[in-house]
């Protein structure tokens, strides 16, 4: 059976397949009534509404979803379209996560603009590729405008440079993809094959080029708090996971730039060659940047490629107030860019950009059929081949929200975030420990007569209290999400004010324009409600036995 459900259904819900209805699917839009025309049109005039309707709260078991998804038959004779629909808003709108909700502030999705919606629909209506002209026409000009619009908010070239190189067939002032993981590989990608020389590495493979460029092996360095996708990089340009080498963070989570350097040398010094020196502007667990301006100079003394992963931070740079903070990305060879982040686009658009619009030369590739040798296709220089054309959405965003409305949604986020850390540093059983430098912040449950007690009492019992303090932690943030109302994160990292230990804390992530004070304080409500649950109270009687 295709669907739990087709028992249901009844046999007259079932299509046959003909020419008729082959051509009717491929053409004619369902009537009016139709279940599918009702939810597009529920969902283009009240998408919250829609989505409050549909998603239900609470939570159902994994495995009793994955028994509806179980069978892998194909159906011989299928369903309706609103047959099927019905399943679907059944099974799987009902059983989503409501990333759009106000008290939704654990991870990196957020409420889109309504706009969005109808502009990726013409995209569905148009299927363009990106990968050639021939596929996407107009489209591959208006990509490559928003590559060079979001060039000049890191780099700020005058118009020369842009009027000569923007729509140039044979340079690229970045690249346009799924998002910040293969925006980072092709950085790394663009930055191996110049420094070991494309045709060393094309012709020779990296073994070959390493051996030729008389090196043990090709290092990048980045702080402990690196995005995990720096790791898949390292793996798939062959340098091996062991090579990507994580410097340790000051106590605001940011690089020590100068353990960086002295690891450089030592690497040096070994016979390695640094490939990169990277580094994060809005760390993915604490939101921290890393200090640009000090890692440009390593980079500039390592003669190395410097990156700066901005998957999230990079529109801090529309803030007047707070670009500062991002000082020293224009120095960057590369800059990745999240569009799905908060630039406000549905998932599935990154960028990375280039401050040299000869870099990604380096990675060219023609085809005799496609991409050929002076076009202006994309995919020439692009790691992914067919695309579509998601560009679109963040030139929508771009002139519709613009850069004062962009602006306006980076400086709520922090100060958001600011409002969040100052009740919780007021409240007597919480305790801050990631302050927001953008707009991520990191906190736990831990009454005030348990924090005096981790203040005075020896490192042993600090220890055993911060390890029941996680399994409280844990356990609230494993209830407030099953209870469906209101979410955050969760995550572990070492913390120097308990001599590096690793605790769990929870992650907020403050770019919802929905969210309102009142659901930071809803928020902290219910997840005193489940610290005051039976198995909670039991372990903090046990902590004040042992403080005494
Ligand atoms: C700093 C950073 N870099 C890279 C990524 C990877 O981005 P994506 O999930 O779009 O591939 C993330 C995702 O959270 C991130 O926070």
């Amino acid at each position: 059976m295709w669907l739990k459900d087709a028992p249901l259904i009844r046999e007259d819900e079932r299509a046959d397949v003909n020419q008729e209805s082959l051509d009717r699917i491929f053409t004619i839009p369902e009537s009016n009534g139709a279940t599918l025309a009702r939810i597009e049109k529920a969902i283009s005039s009240n998408l919250d509404g829609f989505l409050r309707e549909h998603i239900v709260a609470e939570e159902k078991p994994m495995p009793e979803i994955e028994e509806e998804f179980s069978s892998v038959e194909i159906t011989e004779k299928p369903f309706y379209v609103s047959a099927y629909t019905d399943f679907i808003l059944k099974h799987l709108v009902a059983q989503s996560v409501h990333t759009s909700s106000p008290g939704f502030i654990g991870h990196m999705s957020s409420a889109l603009p309504y706009f969005m919606l109808p502009m990726s629909k013409i995209i569905t209506a148009l299927n363009q590729n990106m990968v050639k002209v021939e596929t996407s026409k107009a489209f591959t000009p208006m990509e490559r405008q928003v590559l060079g619009m979001l060039h000049n908010l890191v780099y700020q070239r005058d118009d020369t440079f842009y009027k000569k190189w923007l729509h140039s067939p044979d340079h690229a002032l970045g690249a346009f993809c799924s998002g910040g993981t293969i925006a980072n590989i092709t950085a790394l990608w663009v930055a191996r094959n110049n420094i070991l020389g494309e045709r060393a590495i094309s012709r020779k493979g990296l073994h070959g080029a390493i051996q030729e460029a008389g090196i043990k092996g090709l290092v990048v360095l980045v702080s402990q708090r690196g995005h995990y996708s720096l790791l898949k990089a390292v793996d798939l340009l062959g340098l091996g996971r062991d090579n990507l080498i994580t410097i340790p963070t000051d106590k605001h989570h940011k690089v020590d730039v100068s353990v960086m350097h002295d690891r450089a040398m030592e690497l040096q010094d070994q016979g390695y060659k640094v490939l990169s020196v990277v580094g994060i502007a809005g760390a993915t667990e604490t939101g921290s940047v890393d200090p640009l301006k000090e890692i440009a100079s390593l980079g500039k003394q390592l003669g190395c490629h410097f990156h700066v992963d901005a998957a999230w931070g990079g529109p801090t740079l529309f803030s007047e107030k707070y670009k500062g903070l991002l000082e020293g990305i224009d120095h960057a060879d590369s800059v990745t860019i999240d569009a799905h982040k908060q630039f406000y686009v549905p998932m599935g658009a990154g960028m990375v950009l280039f401050k040299d619009p000869n870099a990604m030369r380096s990675v060219e590739l023609h085809a005799e059929y496609i991409i050929r040798r002076g076009s202006r296709d994309l995919g020439q220089q692009s790691l992914e081949g067919s695309r579509p054309g998601m560009a679109l959405l963040v030139h929508a965003g771009l002139n519709i929200i613009g850069q004062k409305g962009y602006e306006m949604l980076i400086d709520q986020g922090i100060e958001k975030a600011k409002y969040f850390a100052q009740i919780i540093e007021e409240h007597d059983d919480f305790e801050l420990l990631v302050r927001p430098e953008l707009n991520i912040l990191g906190y736990r449950f831990a009454p005030k007569w348990v924090r005096e007690c981790l203040q005075s009492t020896d490192n042993e019992t600090a220890n055993w209290i911060n390890e029941k303090l996680d399994f409280i932690n844990k356990n609230i943030q494993k209830a407030q999400r099953a209870e469906g109302k209101t979410f955050v994160s969760r995550t572990r990292i070492g913390f120097e004010k308990y001599n590096g230990s690793q605790l769990v804390y929870f992650r907020v992530i403050l770019a919802n324009p929905l969210t309102k004070q009142a659901d930071l304080h809803r928020v902290l409500r219910h997840q005193l409600k489940f610290a005051g649950h039976e198995i909670a109270r039991q372990i903090l009687s046990e902590i004040k036995n042992r403080c005494g």
